[in-house]
């Protein structure tokens, strides 16, 4: 539910305080331009007066947006807002350009770009600053655990890579990836049903790069790029990055819900990013009717698929159904060795329309002038020999075990508000929480109660999305995970009594 007052939009976000919700409101506007430098804030009073609640609840939410460098209150004259360069980054009651000019550096705060300074890349350094408690479970590390990594096999491969190729490992990589790499994704492609040649793959520094590649080529600033609500953090970081306008899909248990998805379409969106296999950070797997649907709706709307494919290769149940890219070649495929294998060889790929590869192979040049060749013939000779289909059976075998774990935990000990689905692909599971909880008061609390885990917001466009946190279960071993699934229940009771002790909560509208 949204609240309008003086033409400023306030979204009611269940869980979040109201005069949070109000300062979310107000920097939104003056984000988006509705409020530009210089404009003044509706007296305290009015807006109180408008949105039915307590005076003292927007003159906090002033306080929050004045703490955050967004506005400025001058005494008798009113709250205003500040000038983009004033409000980069503010730490305290000084600005960091203060501080620089005060130790004699040049003020960087107020030389950073809009992309330096977004919001959603400061939402997620808030996270990763934290310093983590020494013994604490850790259920937010989304990459497989140090016992999993083939280090011994690894070796034997760069070992092998020096002396077979001396100096021209290590020399510049051809544009689009080592030849040898090349040809064992795409002979992997085509046993999974997906055409490709060796000529058809891209190869990047991650899954990352070759995001970003796809948002740079595609991109002009404001431009719409759907993804699923919720979606992988990062994609938000590279979209913002580029000036897009990341829109939300709403999804259920099967994908992306069909009729938002027709509801939301409209002329010039640039792309949808999707993960079919193990949505980060849903777990969700893709039914086959909605890739379908989707293959139909990117060709009706004119908007490519973008297929983040990390999770193919890690399922633990059945197999998972084709990949979109299998059922129309005008999808765009990206995955990654970093989930299933190691994320130091920063090796993934890219297997685009060639339309489209044809100006990402310059771009990518461009950017780092090539991946590591090293890195990439090494890993060649790992597929060659075997080393990576035996790795995948063995740490399928793992994660179920893990899965299985947690899942058994978790429905011994959470309380029955909390539900979940038991993944059947990737690494994550996730829990939704009751409406009205805050997924961060769940994140704060299960860090005090030494368990990680990664809170929802960080994965939703608006920020406020439903409420839900992610489990990543491939760094722990089964008896680390019980012992978190039993901490993280006491961290959500203490988190739901803390709310019933409260009362429910006063509305916005
Ligand atoms: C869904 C998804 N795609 C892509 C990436 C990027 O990973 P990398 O660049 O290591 O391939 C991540 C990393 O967490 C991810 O979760």
């Amino acid at each position: 539910m949204t609240a309008r007052a003086f033409g400023i939009s306030i979204e009611k976000a269940s869980g979040l305080p109201i005069f949070q919700q109000i300062a979310d409101g107000l920097s939104a506007s003056i984000r988006n331009g509705v409020l530009p430098a210089g404009a003044r804030l509706p007296p305290t009073r009015d807006l109180a007066d408008a949105l039915g609640t307590h005076r003292n609840t927007v003159v906090r939410a002033y306080e929050a947006l004045s703490g955050a460098g967004f506005v400025v209150s001058h005494v008798g004259r009113g709250t205003f807002v500040t000038e983009l360069r004033d409000r980069a980054v503010t730490r305290g009651d000084a600005t960091s350009a203060t501080l620089d000019a005060r130790a004699g550096g040049l003020p960087w705060a107020s030389l950073m770009s809009r992309t330096a300074a977004s919001e959603s890349l400061q939402r997620g350094d808030r996270i990763a600053r934290r310093a983590w408690p020494a013994d604490a479970i850790n259920m937010s590390r989304f990459e497989p655990g140090a016992d999993l990594r083939p280090v011994e096999t690894f070796r034997r491969c760069l070992d092998h890579v020096m002396r077979k190729f001396g100096a021209k490992a290590m020399g510049y990589a051809p544009r689009e990836g080592v030849e040898e790499l090349r040809e064992g994704i795409s002979r992997d492609l085509v046993r999974r049903g997906i055409p490709a040649s060796a000529d058809d793959v891209l190869v990047t520094a991650g899954s990352q790069q070759a995001i970003d590649l796809l948002a740079r080529a595609l991109v002009d600033r404001g431009d719409a790029f759907f993804v699923e609500e919720p979606t992988y953090s990062g994609i938000l970081n590279l979209l913002s990055a580029a000036g897009a306008q990341p829109v939300g899909v709403p999804c259920d248990d099967e994908g992306p819900d069909p009729a938002a998805l027709e509801r939301l379409t409209r002329p010039g969106v640039k792309g949808f990013y999707l993960m079919p296999n193990g949505s980060n950070p849903t777990g969700r797997t893709l039914s086959l009717a909605r890739r379908a649907d989707l293959v139909a709706w990117s060709r009706r709307a004119t908007v490519p698929l973008i297929e983040d494919d990390y999770g193919a290769d890690m399922y633990l149940d059945a197999s998972p159904p084709p990949s979109l890219r299998s059922l129309d070649g005008e999808v765009v495929y990206v995955s990654t060795f970093s989930k299933k294998l190691a994320p130091a060889l920063r090796c993934g790929f890219m297997v685009a329309p060639r339309g489209l590869h044809d100006h990402l192979v310059p771009l990518k040049h461009a950017m780092d002038l090539g991946s590591s060749a090293l890195l990439q013939y090494a890993l060649a000779e790992f597929m060659e020999r075997g080393y990576m289909a035996a790795h995948l059976a063995r740490t399928r075998d793992i994660y179920r075990e893990r899965r299985d774990a947690l899942v058994e935990a978790l429905h011994q000990h959470l309380p029955r508000e909390v539900t979940f689905e038991r993944p059947s692909s990737g690494v994550l599971l996730w829990l939704r929480l009751p409406g009205g909880t805050s997924a961060e008061q769940v994140f704060e609390a299960a860090h005090r109660h030494g368990v990680l885990v990664s809170p929802g917001s960080v994965n939703s466009v608006s920020g406020q999305g439903a409420p839900g946190v992610r489990l990543a279960f491939c760094t722990e071993t089964p008896d680390r995970l019980r012992e978190g699934a039993k901490r993280l229940a006491r961290a959500i009771e203490a988190v739901l009594g803390e709310r019933r002790s409260r009362g429910p909560s006063l509305d916005l509208v």
